[in-house]
């Protein structure tokens, strides 16, 4: 194309250029399809002579309007425009992220730190009950915050009975607020609406509470709460939609029953309570719960923790059992109705067991669903881009890179097909893509070894394989478990819990014994699975782990001594 960009000095591009004109219509003449290749110039440009000039892309025109513009300093004021200087013309945005959670929330800011023009859209449609909440997505509004908040709250009432044994005496007897709680939860969960609202605009990402829906290639519709429709183009596109609770499809579960969605700023305590589900949220749940002195049960559909080592699983079990929490096993809800008004009010569940035989009933105050959660990617206009899902999940297909199968469209986070569906996952992905996209990084999220950590009563930390799937993956006799149950010397003087806490490393022996599995139950698992997680990372094998020396008296010593008894 005959054109040229001014990118430096301008004085000493316009000696250049007074020297190339003439050079460039000479070329031009004498070219083979010089006329075609003028003809399409002129159709792209509307300019009859060459050369074309483009200042940071945007077209400034002919020899004489060229210079013109320099004179009057135009052209140095184009050069010295920072921040939105990569626009193409025709779009609004280098960059439009729909959704500002985890993931797109990392990747905007990113983004704008090297110097694109990036808008953000965040819309929260209310649950069933009408609850809905501010900027930041799942994890700050209603996921890892508050659910490890009110954890925090459940583990400090078993703090304050072991208390009585270490000497501390208080007379009256202890009574907890849910309302308290839950307004404090609440009001730190305001503060980090506002805190992302704030870093938003000092990165000048533009933010718009609308909901985000492709309309055409390069296009997305933004409507407001208030419906209002505003257009946008861009250049590129980031899916960052997350999910949202699933529904049972069962009578009354959408009329009477809640989600995590709303059991975080629920404004009165749920009382007696049954949890349907078996995974993460369900068991973190149910576990803060009855940890606050609610009357909780479980109802489980199969297994407990789908897809976790099972051993771990079960003893997770065994232990909420132990501390009050019914589970009853192999169940479903069939229908759910309201039996007596109120907050919470009374609802009856009818469920059947799974093999069909047999139909019970319950009476609770409130309904707790945890059936899993279903990627919001069915109503953002996905078909009239061509992005294709995958139709039984609704999650996306996306390469190595996070591109979907058209090419300006990315996705991350939880709306992904086959990934690990956790914050530092969202943001990792989110970072790194920005960096490629933008600053000629290469480095792709590695999905590998990602630690998580299960807030249960008793929590669970785990990194690489479970033990199910390491034998199914190396074969029983290429891998060795080492175990230790453990006893943390916190709990000794209350003398609770005495061989509950478990750890256990699954070691690979064709690869001189690598760590590839780490599992540990106990206080502040997640603190411990996180530094080991570095070294696993780093390619630990059980020889390192034995030359470790431990720290004393910490639970994390167990996981280093394996097969021994420290206290
Ligand atoms: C109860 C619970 C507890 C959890 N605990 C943990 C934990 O302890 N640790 C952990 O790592 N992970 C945890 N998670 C998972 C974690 O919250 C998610 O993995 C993470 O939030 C995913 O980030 P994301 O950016 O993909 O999506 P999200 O954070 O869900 O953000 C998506 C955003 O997009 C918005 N949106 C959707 N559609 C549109 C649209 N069309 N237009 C505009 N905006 C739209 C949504 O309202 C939302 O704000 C938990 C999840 C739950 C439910
Ligand atoms: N601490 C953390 O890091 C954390 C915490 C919470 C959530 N998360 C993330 O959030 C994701 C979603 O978690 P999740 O617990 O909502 O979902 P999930 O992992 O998809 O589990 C869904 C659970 O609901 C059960 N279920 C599904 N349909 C049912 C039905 N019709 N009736 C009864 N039970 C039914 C499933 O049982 P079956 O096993 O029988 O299918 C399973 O136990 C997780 O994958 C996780 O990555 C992370």
């Amino acid at each position: 194309m005959m054109g040229i960009i001014f990118s430096a000095c301008t004085s000493c591009c316009a000696v250049l250029f007074a020297v190339l004109a003439p050079l460039y219509s000479f070329l031009l003449y004498f070219t083979e399809d010089g006329q075609k290749l003028q003809d399409v110039l002129y159709e792209l440009t509307m300019e009859t002579s060459v050369p074309i000039v483009f200042v940071q892309q945007k077209q400034i025109g002919d020899y004489d309007k060229t210079l013109k513009a320099h004179k009057e300093g135009k052209i140095q004021k184009l050069l010295e425009t920072k921040g939105h200087d990569h626009v193409q013309d025709s779009y609004d945005y280098d960059l439009i992220v729909i959704g500002g959670g985890s993931g797109g929330l990392a990747a905007s800011k990113e983004a704008a730190k090297y110097g694109k023009k990036v808008l953000v859209l965040d819309y929260v449609t209310p649950t069933p009950q009408g609850t809905r909440w501010g900027l930041g997505g799942t994890c700050v509004n209603v996921g890892c915050i508050p659910k490890k908040l009110m954890h925090q709250a459940a583990l400090l009432g078993q703090a304050l009975q072991d208390s009585r044994k270490f000497g501390w005496q208080f007379e009256e007897k202890v009574k907890h607020s849910w309302e308290t709680m839950t307004e404090a939860v609440q009001n730190y969960i305001g503060s980090l609406n506002w805190g992302y609202r704030v870093s938003l605009r000092e990165k000048k990402v533009t933010y718009e509470n609308a909901f985000g829906e492709f309309v055409g290639p390069h296009t997305i519709k933004a409507t407001n709460n208030k419906g209002k429709e505003k257009f946008y183009t861009a250049e590129k596109f980031l899916i960052a939609t997350g999910e949202r609770p699933r529904y049972l499809g069962v009578p009354g579960d959408k009329e009477y029953c809640i989600s995590s969605d709303d059991l975080f700023s629920l404004p009165y305590c749920p009382g007696k309570t049954l949890v349907v589900g078996a995974s993460y949220v369900a068991l973190e749940c149910a576990g803060f719960l009855a940890g606050l002195g609610l009357d909780v049960t479980v109802m489980v559909r199969s297994i407990l923790l789908r897809g976790f080592d099972q051993e771990m699983a079960n003893k997770i079990g065994e232990h909420m059992e132990e501390h009050g929490v019914k589970f009853i096993k192999e169940f479903v809800p069939t229908k759910v109705e309201r039996i007596e008004e109120g907050t919470p009010g009374k609802l009856k569940v009818i469920a059947q067991s799974t093999d069909g035989r047999e139909i019970i009933e319950g009476e609770y105050n409130t309904v707790l669903l945890a059936v899993g959660r279903d990627a919001c990617t069915r109503t953002i206009g996905l078909d009239k881009v061509g992005v294709k899902i995958n139709e039984r999940s609704g999650k996306i297909p996306v390469s190595d890179e996070e591109q979907t199968n058209v090419p300006y469209i990315y996705a991350i986070g939880d709306v992904l097909e086959g990934k690990l569906e956790l914050t530092p996952v969202a943001i990792q992905a989110g970072r790194l893509l920005a960096r490629r996209l933008y600053a000629g990084a290469t480095l792709k999220c590695d999905y590998v070894n990602v630690p998580t950590t299960v807030f249960t009563p008793l929590e669970y930390g785990a990194c690489g394989f479970s033990e199910e799937t390491a034998l199914e993956k190396f074969g029983e006799e290429n891998i060795e478990v080492y175990h230790s149950y453990f006893w943390p010397l916190e709990w000794t003087v209350p003398s609770r819990d005495n061989n509950k806490c478990y750890a256990k490393i699954i070691c690979n022996i064709q690869d001189n014994e690598r760590v590839i599995g780490f599992h540990v139950l106990g206080p502040n698992a997640g603190e411990v699975t996180q530094g080991f997680s570095a070294a696993i990372k780093c390619g630990l094998t059980k020889a390192q782990l034995d030359n470790t020396i431990g720290i004393h008296p910490v639970c994390a010593e167990v996981c280093i001594h394996h097969k021994s008894n420290l206290i």
